[in-house]
């Protein structure tokens, strides 16, 4: 059924003339073509695929990943889908080495690689002839901007070298020539040979488990992913990798000797799809399993279809930061099945996600600990309103409006995932749970396979639950959340019964020096809300006396570690910088590297001085994404 559906919409989309850049073309319901195909609000400007010319509908790799050069190369076939009379198709392409193209009968065509710009990379433009696949031999550059290629020093066996890829948001044109817009969803294979030793695990159906002997050499393992998706979710990791299963469809894969502890702490995995599930409908992609990645991984988590990729700085080893698996499980329903059209609406990514995250908790661990996260992402939001420019910044709307020469990665902020959730929570506690659920779980129906815009969400609702009702429509002020700067004075801010005696105990501490204050019973989101609270340029005796009692400096969990080191840096404390360094060096994920450095940038020659001195050693251990932010901080110049 699905099948036809895409067929049917690709018929549409054939007989559509206009050649124009629109991203919405894949719809499962021929009727809504009209609808989506033709809203200005579609048009994806961070690809340069003109899709209802001609589209890509289905990828077929055949790489080697060679951790010699640090190249993967092979060729990418793929199926073409073009309007009548198109004569070209348009793909995305960055810094990648095209040796040739041909037709499906292995007959040359002509092709040409425009201007390279830094965030978009260049257009590749082939003359079709009538082909309906395209063959290209290429190879990615050493440097490909999605990919990291890790010596053995940095894994955890240190023996073996290790190879991700991280997609989101425009960078898999680096190493897979497609149209690389979330609007136009594909299908996909891979054969991937990887040297001896090595697996190859990607976001796909594996076909081998253990992988074929390989020609010249190596293993190769074939994947499918029969479902269409958006190219960015298409995602592989090579090394040393161990699988332990933890239920009928979940899993964790590692390096074996990370391998039991990420068992252990994501060992409800089942029962968080379970939970999902009886939220929103069925998990649609069959199996759901975890990678527990290498520290450089830039991210807490990234959700690619059926194998999250996540950082092991959430492995605390007391299952006090698994929210950030019930928020890459979310995803499989809102960002993978129900996708944001182009990086504009990112908030119908990760917005709905961060809604459905703490619905998960919630159901998992219970209202005490659902509402402390939900309290935390509530603080997380009014920093974020501040650091873009305050509530009339547009930075602070859902829909943006990013120019092309902007990094869609800029306009990517924490306003999308906690202005987003408490949009979605807002419009829950208006019209009841159990109406807003079941509207959701028609929503996530409905727009199964599809690319989706803020427009389009805005017409759903209004369509299957506002239904005309106008007091409604009044008290939810639905485009003033979508359209408008700030935050709406109908937001409904959940708030932890919790959190009153850590906003006591850090104030009366930071005035009294009283360490007794401090409550020693606390869980992890207690503790970062007492450390969040106290106020910065706190004294070094306060300091002191707070790392005496609690080891801060040293906490092995990540997010109290970070909580501490903003506030240590913040207060210009000299015993943290050994620590920040450590942990600084122990890992890359963005959303505490980033910080950290800018708050050690603020501190004058003190915080400067080591912030460069930290980043020089540490730099070569980061992935692209956090290096193409952190530069900037500390004024990288190579
Ligand atoms: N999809 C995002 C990661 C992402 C966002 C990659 C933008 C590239 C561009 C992922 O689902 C995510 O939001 N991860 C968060 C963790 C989450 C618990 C909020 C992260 O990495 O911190
Ligand atoms: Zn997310």
């Amino acid at each position: 059924m699905r099948l036809i559906s895409i067929l049917l919409a690709a018929t549409a989309l054939a007989s559509c003339s206009a050649a124009e850049n629109v991203a919405e073309n894949v719809t499962a319901d021929p009727s809504t073509v009209a609808n989506v195909l033709t809203t200005p609000d579609a048009r994806d400007v961070h690809s340069y695929a003109i899709p209802a010319e001609a589209r890509v509908t289905h990828v077929a790799l055949d790489l080697t990943a060679d951790f010699t050069r640090k190249v993967m190369r092979g060729t990418a076939t793929l199926d073409v889908q073009a309007a009548a009379g198109a004569k070209k198709i348009v793909l995305d392409t960055r810094d990648l080495k095209i040796a040739g193209i041909t037709d499906q009968d292995g007959k040359a065509l002509p092709f040409q690689v425009g201007k390279s710009d830094p965030v978009h990379g260049a257009p590749l433009t082939v003359q079709l002839n009538g082909a309906r696949k395209l063959r290209i031999t290429y190879e990615s550059a050493p440097g490909a901007a999605a990919l990291q290629w890790l010596e053995p020093s940095q894994t955890a066996g240190k023996k073996q070298p290790y190879l991700f890829s991280q997609g989101q948001a425009i960078l898999n044109r680096s190493w897979i020539p497609t149209q690389d817009s979330p609007g136009i969803r594909q299908t996909w294979a891979a054969r991937i040979t990887v040297p001896e030793g090595l697996t190859a695990v990607m976001s796909g159906e594996a076909q081998t488990v253990l992988g074929e002997a390989a020609d010249g050499g190596g293993r190769t393992f074939t994947y499918e992913m029969n479902q269409p998706v958006a190219p960015y979710l298409i995602a592989l990791a090579v090394g040393d990798l161990r699988f332990q299963a933890l239920g009928p469809r979940t899993g964790i894969w590692s390096e074996p000797s990370r391998l039991e502890a990420s068992a252990k702490e994501f060992g409800e995995l089942e029962k968080f799809v379970e939970a999902a599930e009886a939220l929103y409908g069925p998990y649609r992609w069959g199996r759901y399993d975890v990678l527990v990645l290498p520290p450089s991984f830039p991210f807490g988590g990234m959700e690619n279809p059926r194998l999250t990729f996540a950082t092991p700085t959430v492995v605390a080893g007391d299952r006090s930061l698994v929210s950030l698996i019930a928020h890459e499980l979310a995803h499989s329903w809102s960002g993978n099945l129900v996708t944001n059209a182009t990086w504009n609406d990112f908030w119908l990514n990760e917005g709905f996600t961060s809604y459905f995250e703490n619905r998960i908790m919630e159901s998992m661990y219970g209202k005490r600990r659902a509402a402390m996260e939900a309290d935390l992402a509530w603080t997380t939001m009014e920093d974020a309103v501040k650091e873009v420019g305050g509530p009339a910044s547009p930075d602070t709307q859902l829909h943006l409006n990013l120019a092309f020469d902007r990094d869609p990665d800029a306009g990517m902020t924490q306003i999308a995932y906690d202005k987003g959730a408490t949009f979605l929570r807002t419009i829950e506690q208006a019209v009841g749970r159990d109406r807003f659920d079941e509207y959701l779980r028609g929503y996530f129906d409905r727009h199964a396979f599809q690319p989706q815009t803020s427009a389009g969400f805005l017409r759903d609702i209004r369509e299957h639950l506002i239904k005309g009702d106008t007091a409604l429509e009044q008290r939810l002020q639905l485009d003033r959340w979508v359209y408008q700067p700030g935050i709406p004075e109908n937001a409904v801010h959940v708030r932890s019964d919790a959190f009153p005696a850590m906003d006591k105990a850090a104030k009366e501490f930071a005035e009294t020096g009283n360490i007794t204050a401090v409550p020693t019973e606390r869980v992890t989101q207690e503790t970062v809300r007492f450390l969040n609270q106290l106020p910065r340029g706190l004294s070094a005796e306060r300091l002191t006396a707070l790392d005496e009692a609690f080891r801060f400096n040293t906490s092995g969990n990540s997010e109290v570690r970070f909580a501490w080191l903003m506030l240590a840096t913040s207060s210009r404390y000299p015993p943290a910088l050994e620590s920040a360094d450590a942990f600084l060096n122990s890992m890359g994920r963005r959303k505490f590297v980033a910080p950290l450095f800018t708050a050690l940038m603020a501190q004058g020659a003190w915080g400067q001085t080591a912030a460069r001195r930290i980043y020089a050693r540490a730099r070569p251990g980061y992935h692209s994404v956090t290096t193409g932010t952190v530069d900037g901080i500390v004024g990288w110049k190579g």
